[in-house]
């Protein structure tokens, strides 16, 4: 059954954040002034238990979720993450997505294909090592991601996607480098505009770097053409390389809003389900799994969100709706 909003948007995506925890600080997600020593952390027991997770995502699958995608945090550091792929890998018709760090993959990559994740997105904000460590801000090297990416190769994974994050001033001079690297190899960067989520980050106007600077940066050296999407509501724009090189994504959430085709939910760590990346409330499902309640009961509910939603933020970004408080992204996952 497919279940749509007051805007006629089916659900078909479910993205499940395992873990408030990330061993980076990337500034523009987790700035370390406020995840800091002092910043509480979800203690173990308010985490969904990997039973709890499955049986939320099978009475999604009811209403038409195709695809789920484990984030964070940083999902890897979720303890037995592959276990919870394997159980979710059996409910029938699921694509099975994550997005990670990269840190940890080298130790988990073949763990997670044999259970059977489909694919893998990397965040990179840099190829550079400097500049890669100013991005995580915890002096984590390039090395160790490269690593990774060399241990979801020789797994199987492929093709991978990589995720950076422009900010002006910070890794803009990165953006040619990245499509250099990755022309040719079957993998595909996109090239993210720096979103004003959460309130941590001290968003700025002039600190995003627009989808149109990003593709002209890169067609100036490598001529692109757009390409179509490969589905209904995906959120990076495709540009393809003139001489058959590849192709890069190219997502502007901030000068060319896709609010018309969000198809997505967000579970927290905590179970509260949020309908919008920019929510400042969450619809806790934790309670009703704590509570017995039936998955009958639990679908009705379900229902009933998602005909009511009616969220378009990015649409209409305004001086007010940015100040209004908002979950942070490290809660809900990318
Ligand atoms: P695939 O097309 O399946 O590869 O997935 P995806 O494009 O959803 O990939 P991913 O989860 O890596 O999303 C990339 C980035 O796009 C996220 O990290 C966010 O920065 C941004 N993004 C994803 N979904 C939304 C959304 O619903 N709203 C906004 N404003 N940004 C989003
Ligand atoms: N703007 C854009 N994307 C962000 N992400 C996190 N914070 C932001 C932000 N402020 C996304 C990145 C990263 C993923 C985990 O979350 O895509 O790869
Ligand atoms: Fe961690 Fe990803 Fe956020 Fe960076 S963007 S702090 S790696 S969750
Ligand atoms: Fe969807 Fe909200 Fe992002 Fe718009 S701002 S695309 S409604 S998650």
């Amino acid at each position: 059954m497919t279940l749509t909003d007051t805007f006629n948007r089916p659900l078909r995506d479910l993205r499940i954040s395992v873990t408030d925890l990330c061993n980076y600080r990337c500034p523009y997600c987790m700035p370390k002034e406020i995840f800091g020593s002092g910043h509480h952390f979800l203690p173990k027991a308010e985490l969904l238990t990997f039973e709890e997770i499955t049986r939320l995502a099978s009475n999604f699958a009811a209403f038409g979720v195709r695809k789920i995608r484990l984030t964070g945090g940083e999902p890897l550091i979720r303890h037995g993450i592959e276990v919870l792929v394997g159980m979710l890998k059996q409910i029938p018709g699921l694509e099975l997505a994550m997005t990670t760090n990269g840190s940890l993959l080298a130790q988990k990559a073949e763990a997670l294909k044999k259970s059977g994740l489909d694919r893998l997105t990397i965040s990179l904000d840099a190829l550079d090592d400097t500049v890669y460590r100013q991005m995580n801000d915890v002096n984590s090297p390039l090395e160790k991601v490269l690593q990774g990416i060399a241990a979801a190769e020789a797994a199987g994974f492929g093709p991978l996607k990589f995720n950076m994050v422009v900010k002006r001033g910070m890794n803009d001079q990165q953006v040619v480098e990245l499509a250099r690297h990755f022309r040719g190899t079957g993998h595909i960067v996109r090239f993210i505009e720096y979103m004003d989520v959460g309130n941590s980050n001290g968003w700025r106007l002039d600190e995003v770097v627009s989808a149109q600077e990003i593709v002209a940066a890169i067609g100036a050296e490598f001529p692109l053409e757009p390409a179509k999407p490969n589905y209904h509501g995906e959120v990076a724009n495709r540009w393809r390389y003139r001489d058959g090189a590849g192709e890069i994504g190219v997502i502007a959430s901030v000068t060319q809003p896709f609010c018309g085709s969000c198809t997505r939910a967000r579970l927290s760590a905590t179970g509260q389900l949020y309908t919008c990346l920019f929510a400042t409330n969450g619809h806790d499902l934790r309670a009703m799994l704590r509570l017995d309640f039936s998955d009958d009961q639990i679908r009705e509910h379900l229902q009933t969100l998602w005909q009511l939603r009616e969220d378009r933020y990015s649409e209409i970004r305004s001086a007010a709706t940015s100040q209004q408080p908002k979950i942070e992204m490290s809660y809900i996952g990318g």
